[in-house]
């Protein structure tokens, strides 16, 4: 019986046992530990194409193909060393519903697909591009698709604090993350652009007994 790896400690062992490499598996057991992937799942349709953006080593997508076996996904990063290591944990998992490409965000193909994923990916973007590409992604979702955007509130501050620390040590510093510059948006400023796209939104919060303020927008055509 598979599996479907809903979230939670040994779950998340499963899922990283899956990677080649201490240094992956070290990277992929903290990011497993510090967002409940598995509360994106109710979000999720049974079938159709996914895309995900910015999908780094690829928990979110293996977590999707596994769960939602009906569906196919496209993953998607700039960074080929995350992609190729993602590559080989979903040939470990025997997932044949998932391909992962190299590429960002605003240059990805986009067809028509009933779910478009962004996991604390949009605040490496700069603004302008944030805006082009969420328009491209809002007119690619069929009738009743849904955009998944996850980013961080400002709220509780010392939250948002803590996690601006991290992105500094991870992006600027350790260079763990690709990116050069952070574009956050509060979170009424992200639902305001979801509903001038025209998608019913609706935010979510993810953080109970977490030190990260994860939050979550969801954009329906
Ligand atoms: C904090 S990580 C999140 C990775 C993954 N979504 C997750 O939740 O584990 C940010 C990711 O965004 C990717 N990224 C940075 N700039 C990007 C862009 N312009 N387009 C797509 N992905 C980008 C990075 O390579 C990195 O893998």
């Amino acid at each position: 019986m598979r599996p479907a790896w809903p979230g939670g400690l040994w779950a998340g062992v499963d899922v990283l046992r899956l990677y080649p490499g201490t240094a992956a598996r070290l990277h992929v057991a903290l990011r497993w530990g510090l967002f409940p992937f598995g509360a994106l799942l109710p979000f999720v349709p049974e079938s159709g194409l996914a895309v995900d953006l910015g999908c780094g080593h690829g928990l979110w997508p293996l977590l999707l193909a596994r769960a939602r076996p009906g569906l196919h996904i496209h993953a998607i990063d700039p960074d080929a060393d995350k992609i190729a290591l993602a590559r080989a944990a979903a040939r470990a998992a025997n997932l044949s519903n998932i391909q992962f490409f190299v590429g960002t965000a605003e240059e990805a193909a986009l067809p028509p697909c009933h779910l478009i994923s962004l996991v604390d990916v949009l605040y490496l973007v700069p603004w302008r591009l944030q805006e082009q590409l969420l328009a491209r992604a809002a007119g690619c979702l069929v009738r009743g698709g849904r955009l998944l955007l996850k980013e961080m509130s400002e709220r509780p501050r010392w939250k948002a604090r803590w996690n601006r620390v991290q992105e500094f040590l991870s992006v600027r510093l350790l260079r763990i993350t690709w990116g050069s510059g952070f574009y956050f948006r509060e979170g009424a400023a992200w639902e305001a652009l979801l509903r001038h796209l025209g998608l019913r939104t609706w935010t979510v919060r993810l953080d109970a007994g977490r030190p990260h303020p994860h939050l979550l927008l969801v954009g329906e055509r």
